[in-house]
């Protein structure tokens, strides 16, 4: 791997088209405050980066390299994150028809996809020098801040809502973080961090304040492409969306592998939320240009659970530019779609990693997927985190959802 190294060229703002170096510290746009994206110098990168080219090289996300940020290999913080496996699920009940494969990110290292984007953040943020991180977080991408920050000794605080599972800050104080409850959802939570963390100069890693989580997540679209090469890249992919990390970075790995003839399509991208938050389903429904905060949110997905995603233009455009859509779907189907995976196929998920499962019955009746297509589900996260027959009691208790 010693010859290979990152293309980076710098950092773009898609919504005013400012240019910014990226060799230091920065988060939003200087401009009008949007998310900057990293751009490469494709053309160099395509020498090394090729289906042939990353062949041999190891089995974590680092085997992207040339389109990853970190420059200096010695910078690189890893758990061992990525080349997670795709498992052929066959056909589902609630989907006659629909091949179904679905993308493992339970086994990745603290249990969720958000190692991805905190393994590639963390490392390029120890590279420019900062020296304290902080996040608002629902949950694993805490956890994962935690893991990280404590594998480069980096201190960093973790600004939870209230109502995360229990789990969550015992494991990111086990990691040797800071952790700060906050009443509200994940949008007080991140008002709280950067209200208390200004002046601090610890640097705010919040979902699309930063450029570099997302190109963590881009590896989720250069893993489906490589590990499904040929007829079998999927025509479909159903992903649980909270922020928009995912579909966003998915998206940009499929332009740039595009642009470099690893693929000649990309997948129809398509976002499932909780009937109890949906404010980025609404927004394609009501064909809207961004999201309007959604009021009072309510779901037992705390990933999902993100009234006022922060970078929705974007959302909405990597649905829109693949063809893709989007389906809401109550917290009961994520439920029995956590306990068919578990029983039926022995994948363990969290609520938000079933919710794909939970969403192909009615992406099939809104004929948004169709029978005879091959259509890959996200799974984002591990249930090892959360009792099963306890979210079921909880959904029955409180008649239809809880919070
Ligand atoms: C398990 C899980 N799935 C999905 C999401 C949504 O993530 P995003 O839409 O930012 O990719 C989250 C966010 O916290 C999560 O923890
Ligand atoms: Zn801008």
């Amino acid at each position: 791997m010693e010859s290979v190294r990152s293309y980076l060229t710098g950092l773009e703002c898609r919504a005013c088209c400012t240019t910014v170096e990226a060799d230091r510290p920065v988060g939003t746009c200087p401009t009008c405050g949007h998310t900057l994206f990293a751009t490469y110098d494709l053309a160099g990168a395509s020498s090394t980066f090729t289906r042939v080219g990353v062949q041999g090289r190891p089995g974590t996300l680092w085997r992207y390299r040339e389109l990853l940020p970190v420059r200096t290999a010695t910078n690189i913080l890893t758990l061992g994150e990525g080349f997670t496996p795709i498992l052929d699920l066959g056909e589902l009940p609630s989907a006659p028809g629909v091949h179904c494969l679905l993308k493992d990110d339970g086994l990745m290292p603290t249990g969720s996809f958000k190692a991805r984007g905190m393994a590639v953040a963390v490392s390029r943020a120890r590279e420019l020098g900062i020296a304290r991180l902080f996040a608002p977080t629902a949950g694993n991408a805490g956890i994962a801040l935690a893991a990280y920050a404590a594998r480069g000794g980096l201190p960093a605080t973790i600004y939870l809502p209230e109502s995360a599972p229990e789990a969550v800050p015992r494991a990111c104080r086990a990691y040797g973080a800071q952790v700060v409850a906050v009443p509200g959802t994940i949008r007080e939570a991140g008002e709280e961090g950067r209200r208390r963390e200004k002046g601090t100069g610890a640097f705010d890693m919040s979902t699309l304040r930063e450029p570099y989580r997302v190109e963590g997540k881009k590896t989720m679209g250069f893993e489906i492409a490589e590990q499904l090469a040929g007829d079998a890249f999927p025509d479909a992919i159903v992903y649980p969306t909270g922020g928009g990390t995912g579909l966003v970075g998915m998206f940009k790995a499929f332009q740039e592998l595009r642009t470099l003839g690893w693929v000649d399509r990309i997948p129809r991208l398509y976002a499932v939320q909780p009937d109890g938050c949906a404010p980025v389903v609404r927004a394609l429904r009501e064909e809207a240009p961004r999201v309007r905060a959604w009021e009072d949110p309510r779901t037992i997905a705390p990933g999902l659970a993100v009234p006022a995603p922060f970078a929705s233009e974007r959302i909405l455009e990597a649905v829109r530019a693949s063809g893709g859509g989007g389906t809401t779907v109550p917290d009961l189907a994520m439920v029995e779609a956590m306990e068919l995976l578990a029983k039926g196929f022995g994948i363990s998920t969290c609520p938000e990693g079933a919710a794909p499962a939970a969403a192909l019955g009615p992406l099939l009746r809104a004929r948004q997927i169709r029978a005879g297509e091959t259509v890959l589900l996200y799974n984002t996260g591990s249930g090892a985190i959360w009792d099963v027959r306890g979210l079921r009691d909880a959904l029955g208790a409180a008649g239809k959802v809880a919070r």
